[in-house]
């Protein structure tokens, strides 16, 4: 073995970042086994519950009976069903964009699409929090990447004054950003994005199934917008879109090559997003939605009242910032040990000196469930931290 490999993960040891794959058996969306002991589970993404209703299941048995186990190939190659046709119309119309494109997730969204929408002659200017699948889109394209601040807009017009007008430009962000829980300030990048003729990329995976009227996340494409999002998260599936416009959707079926070179997802996959896509969109999952925003704003006024660093979020994930890593990992452990599952989050997924544990809330979550964890949160605060 190359000694790279060896001191790779000695490094990752001694710095505690070292990452285990532990075994984990799901119950519900609020609930699993690890290590054999039934825990509270308030790290998964999926805030509606949906990976575990019925008609999520059903669907997805009913278009594997129909369709089929496997895709088989690239829709370039063994064509596309009219299923995925009417599915792709559907999530146009619940995005209000001209037209959307279904990939095989998130990441090969993000990584493909910022690749195929930038090369070496363009300038990319991205948050500096973005996700990681972001960060490798704009670093295939070959572009320059610029990172500003963190949602301040005003670093972003300053590059973007600074930038020659005859370069080609794109603006990249999350919308919730994964680990903070913040919104971006999604208007004035729109402007930022108009006033300088530039394309602007948007990743609504954490607002997709939470946020709008519909569930249809914070951001809407237009002639020179692409949004996506992900089916991974709240929608309680897998995969991931871009809507975008008609010229835009024709070009990435022609030049992005994580949807030309990657075989389409399975038939159970689409049948359970169908199935996701109906029920956000209907009232009884608006009612959910507004349950979550209240739970999420009650559990984090209460975890300020305790005194944690809860950031400067607003939605259903809620970091608690303890900055240095091995405190971090006390936190979780100590928080496992009471039977809650509340990952530490550490660099390199967060910059330097700022791990956290990342709590994030879903539907399920019973205001028993709630309590049970402000409690042993203040409990870590007088025996822990
Ligand atoms: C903001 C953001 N974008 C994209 C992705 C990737 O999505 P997927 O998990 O569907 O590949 C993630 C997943 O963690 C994410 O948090």
């Amino acid at each position: 073995m190359p000694d790279f490999i060896k001191n790779f993960i000695a490094d990752a040891e001694r710095e505690n970042r070292k990452r285990t794959l532990r075994s984990i058996i799901p119950l519900s969306p609020a609930e699993c086994i690890l290590d054999g002991k039934k825990v509270l589970n308030f790290s998964s993404n999926d805030y509606l519950g949906l990976s575990w209703h019925p008609l999520l299941k059903e669907e997805a048995l009913k278009w594997m009976d129909k369709y089929g186990s496997g895709s088989t190939a690239s829709r370039l190659v063994c064509g596309t069903n009219p299923a995925i046709v009417e599915l792709e119309e559907k999530i146009a119309e619940w995005k209000k964009s001209e037209a959307a494109l279904i990939f095989g997730s998130g990441y090969l969204a993000n990584a493909g699409i910022i690749s195929a929408l930038a090369n070496r002659e363009t300038i990319i200017f991205a948050d500096k929090l973005n996700h990681s699948s972001l960060n490798s889109g704009c670093l295939l394209s070959g572009a320059k990447f610029r990172r500003y601040r963190h949602n301040d807009i005003k670093a972003l017009k300053d590059m973007l004054d600074s930038s020659d007008a005859s370069t080609g430009k794109l603006i990249v962000s999350d919308t919730v950003f994964s680990m903070d829980g913040d919104i971006a300030p999604i208007e004035e990048i729109y402007n930022a994005a108009r006033d300088n003729n530039t394309l602007l990329f948007l990743d609504d995976a954490h607002a997709t199934g939470v946020f709008g009227e519909n569930g249809e996340g914070l951001a809407h494409a237009d002639a020179g917008t692409v949004v996506m999002g992900t089916f991974s998260k709240a929608m309680g599936s897998y995969g991931a879109y871009a809507a975008c416009s008609k010229e835009l959707k024709e070009y990435l079926v022609n030049r992005c090559s994580t949807f030309i070179y990657s075989t389409a997802l399975p038939p159970s996959v689409c049948g359970s997003i169908s199935a996701a896509l109906k029920l956000v969109r209907s009232s009884e999952f608006a009612a959910i939605r507004t349950e979550l925003k209240n739970k999420s704003d009650f559990l984090r006024e209460e975890l300020k009242n305790i005194g944690y660093d809860t950031g400067a979020g607003s939605t259903q994930i809620i970091p608690l910032i303890i900055n240095d890593t091995e405190r971090t990992l006390r936190l979780s452990d100590f928080l496992l040990k009471k039977g809650i599952l509340a990952i530490a989050i550490r660099p390199p997924t967060v910059p330097e000196n700022s791990s956290r544990i990342r709590i994030s809330l879903n539907a399920s979550h019973s205001h028993d469930n709630i309590s049970f964890l402000l409690k042993a949160l203040a409990d870590a605060k007088k025996e822990l931290l």
